[in-house]
């Protein structure tokens, strides 16, 4: 299967910052690397972005979306919204979202329903906290998660996605997992996946940098990254890529 690479912006940078990180990347080569790229800009920033990329293979995400088709739900942005500025991705559950803006586990299967309905391809996200690890849960709460959008849309839908396993312990952190750490839960949700998961693409995220992603991306159940802070600075992400090509 192709490699993934996703860029997750978060909310940094204005639309100078984010027009010149978007120009650069766009100069990747990506049919002689064969990987997929795709970058998440804050959304205000979506049609700076895709006019930078337009004429390259760098594909474009969200990073989060409303579980609603429309209707009188104020500062919320649905799925048809980000497809008409050319979003193929959309980022839902990441971590931050379920944390900081209470997101349920049944709220993000209902978005990762909406983003296929829309014709994207949503990246699910889950990991567990270091507390969760510590009392030997990890299995248990990425099960969890996993089985909120299982239950929802099926086996063949939730194979369609991405899922993203970013423990919280690692996001922003400079704490990576281990190789050998990642690709246990990795292996896991793949088991878990059955038949059908078996071109699902499975992506490490949290404090993956070009120092220690070819370690990760040796793994055998792991087929690209979800990277945050590291995505901002072009170079470094390129770097990166380059490790998943
Ligand atoms: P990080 O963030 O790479 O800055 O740890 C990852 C993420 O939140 O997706």
């Amino acid at each position: 299967m192709k490699p993934l690479l996703a860029g997750n912006w978060k909310m940094h940078g204005l639309s100078g910052s984010a027009k010149v990180l978007a120009r650069r990347l766009a100069e990747l080569d990506l049919t002689s690397m064969d990987i997929d790229v795709v970058v998440f800009p804050p959304n205000v920033h979506a049609r700076i972005v895709f006019d930078e990329i337009a004429k390259s293979d760098l594909g474009l995400g969200a990073q989060n979306m409303s579980e609603h088709a429309s209707g009188a739900f104020t500062g919320e942005i649905s799925g048809e919204m980000l497809r008409e500025v050319g979003c193929d991705y959309v980022l839902v559950g990441h971590s931050e979202r379920r944390s900081l803006f209470s997101e349920s586990s049944d709220l993000v299967a209902e978005k990762f329903r909406s983003a296929q309905s829309s014709r994207m391809t949503p990246i699910l996200c889950v990991g567990e906290s270091l507390e969760q690890r510590q009392q030997g849960m990890t299995s248990k709460v990425i099960d969890e998660q996993i089985d909120a959008v299982l239950n929802l849309v099926g086996p063949s839908d939730l194979c369609r996605g991405v899922i993203a396993y970013e423990p919280l312990w690692a996001i922003g952190t400079g704490k990576v997992a281990s190789p050998m750490q990642a690709q246990k839960v990795h292996a896991e949700i793949r088991a878990k996946l059955g038949g059908e998961g078996s071109g699902t693409r499975l992506l490490y995220g949290g404090s993956l940098t070009s120092k220690n992603a070819a370690g990760l991306f040796a793994e055998p159940d792991i087929d690209g990254g979800l990277v945050g802070g590291a995505s901002l600075d072009g170079e470094e992400f390129i770097k990166i890529a380059r490790l998943l090509a």
